[in-house]
Order: C-alpha cells, then structure tokens, then sequence
C-alpha cells in the first residue's frame, strides 16, 4: 500500500509537467547517409501541429521514428515524459499513439462497420481471441457505430472497405486511427490526392475527430496547413529548423528562404 502511496503523486507529477510529445536530437541513418540529423520538438497537449518540409526532408521518417517503426540511431522520443525510442509500434500504440501511413491502411474485405470495431477491440483488450466474443461485445459496437457517425461513413455501414471511394476510404482510416483512443494522433498526408472539395470537407472532419487531443500531420497543402494548424514545425534535411504558430512562421526569414520562398511573400502581399 505505502508503495502505491508514495509512487502516485510522482507519476502525476511527470505527466502534468510532460510534453506530450517531445523529440530531443534524434537522429537517423541509414546506412552512412543521415537522414534525421538531430530533430528537437516539444509539443503541448492538444495542440495541431503541420509538419511541413520539402520532399524528402525526412518528414515520414520522423513518423516511422516516433510510431516505433524504425528505431534511432540516436537521441530521444518521449510520450507524456516516458522514453519511447526502441519500444515496439504495438507498446507505443498501448501508451497512446496512433498513427495512420501515406498508404491507406484498412482491411478491404471488411466492411466500415467491421473496420472500426476492429480497430476498438484492439484498444479493449480482446486481441487474440476477440472472434469468439464479437456479437456479444456491446461496449466495442457502440463505440464503433460511434466512429461511424463521426467519420459520415453510418450510411456505408456494411460496404466494404475495398467498395469505398478514396476520400471514403481516407475517412475510414482516420476512424481507425482514433479507433484506439490514443490521445496522440500522427497523420501523414490525409488529404493526398483529394480534390480541393474533398480536402476541405476532410480537414472539417479531421478537426472535429481529433478534438483535444494532440495532432501531428505531414501537409503540403499551404492552404490546410493555416487552416487547421495552432503551431508548425518546418522540416528541413533532417533538422527541425522552426517550431511556431503559423503567423511567426510565415514571418521567419529562415523558413521563407529555406522552403516557403518567394510564395509567403506573395500570401502576404495578397492578404494585405
Ligand atoms: N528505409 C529507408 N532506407 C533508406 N533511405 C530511406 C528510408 N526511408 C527513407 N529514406 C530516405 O530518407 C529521406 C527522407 O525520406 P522521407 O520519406 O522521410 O521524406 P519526406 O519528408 O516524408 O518526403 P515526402 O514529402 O516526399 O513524403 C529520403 O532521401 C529517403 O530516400
Ligand atoms: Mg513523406
């Protein structure tokens, strides 16, 4: 009991005063090329974050670096003050990260129903033997139809995935990403190839699904990256080269001459 006692207060203290993401100097190679080259970011809880950068920049790569896909070579991943670096994609997801990839990620021979239920019973528990239970689990298809509402898809509710149009699917995955209940989410380009209609509508429900938790998604779409966005971190060849709401990065010299260039000028000219 004293145990318990003693060790609550110091847990609750890590968390409070925690970032609930923070990159210090990471940084990988592969190979003897070095592609991250010590990448620093501290990002609060609930915030938006865009992450933008020019190809190649090594914006998918600090994904996969974060998401536990690849593990640094060096430096640090926390989520809410406790390491990451070197777990699992499966632990980390358990602690509360969700990521969805540049390749949409759902099982076409599902159905949208059977997508998002699959995506919750993995956050309950029920992950080897969740076939024996399905119809019983209440708790997992409310949740489920619940994601459907909120992702628009409760009209397809037993389509298959494969039968989805694109931005249908690109919606899906979204559900299953937030499936879980990860309270930080990574998103990598949501709205490629999405018409401008579609990419508008998509941020509406991108904001609306992530509401109060953390947010990080690659954007190479200036327009969704002021609109949706509380802070931006620009990624340039491997390094974090600014951090800041989306005005002060407009404004930074840096940022325009290394990335944005003569186009933020000309957004700014335009806006006045
Ligand atoms: N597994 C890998 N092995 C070797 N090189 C890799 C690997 N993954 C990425 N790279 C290289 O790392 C660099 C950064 O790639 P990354 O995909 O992270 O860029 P990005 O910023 O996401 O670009 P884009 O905007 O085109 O998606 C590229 O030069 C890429 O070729
Ligand atoms: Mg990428």
């Amino acid at each position: 009991m004293s145990s318990i006692a003693i060790h609550q207060p110091a847990a609750q203290a890590v968390q409070q005063s925690a970032h609930a993401l923070e990159l210090r100097d990471l940084r990988k190679s592969f190979g003897k090329t070095e592609i991250i080259r010590g990448a620093n970011l501290a990002v609060n809880a609930g915030e938006r974050v865009a992450i933008i950068g020019p190809n190649g920049a090594g914006k998918s790569t600090l994904f996969n670096l974060i998401s536990g896909r690849f593990e640094p070579s060096s430096g640090e991943v926390l989520l809410h003050g406790q390491r990451i670096d070197g777990k699992k994609p499966f632990e980390i997801n358990r602690m509360g990260l969700s990521r969805s990839f540049q390749i949409t990620n759902i099982f076409p021979k599902l159905s949208v129903f059977e997508n998002l239920r699959c995506s919750v019973l993995w956050s309950l528990g029920y992950r080897y033997s969740f076939w024996r239970f399905l119809s019983n689990l209440h708790d997992a298809n409310e949740r489920a139809n619940e994601l459907m509402e909120m992702i628009g898809l409760h009209r397809k509710r037993d389509t298959l995935a494969v039968n989805l149009t694109y931005a249908e699917q690109r919606a899906l995955e979204i559900g299953i990403t937030i499936g879980g209940g990860a309270s930080v989410i990574l998103l990598d380009e949501p709205t490629a190839g999405m018409s401008n209609s579609e990419t508008a509508h998509f941020i509406q429900l991108i904001k609306k699904v992530t509401e109060g938790k953390t947010l990080l998604t690659v954007e190479h779409d200036m327009g969704v990256v002021f609109g949706l966005a509380d802070k931006i971190a620009v990624v340039v060849y491997g390094e974090v080269i600014a951090y800041d709401t989306p005005e002060a990065v407009r404004a930074n010299a840096r940022v325009q001459e290394a990335y944005l260039g003569s186009s933020v000028a000309d957004q700014q000219a335009g806006a006045h």
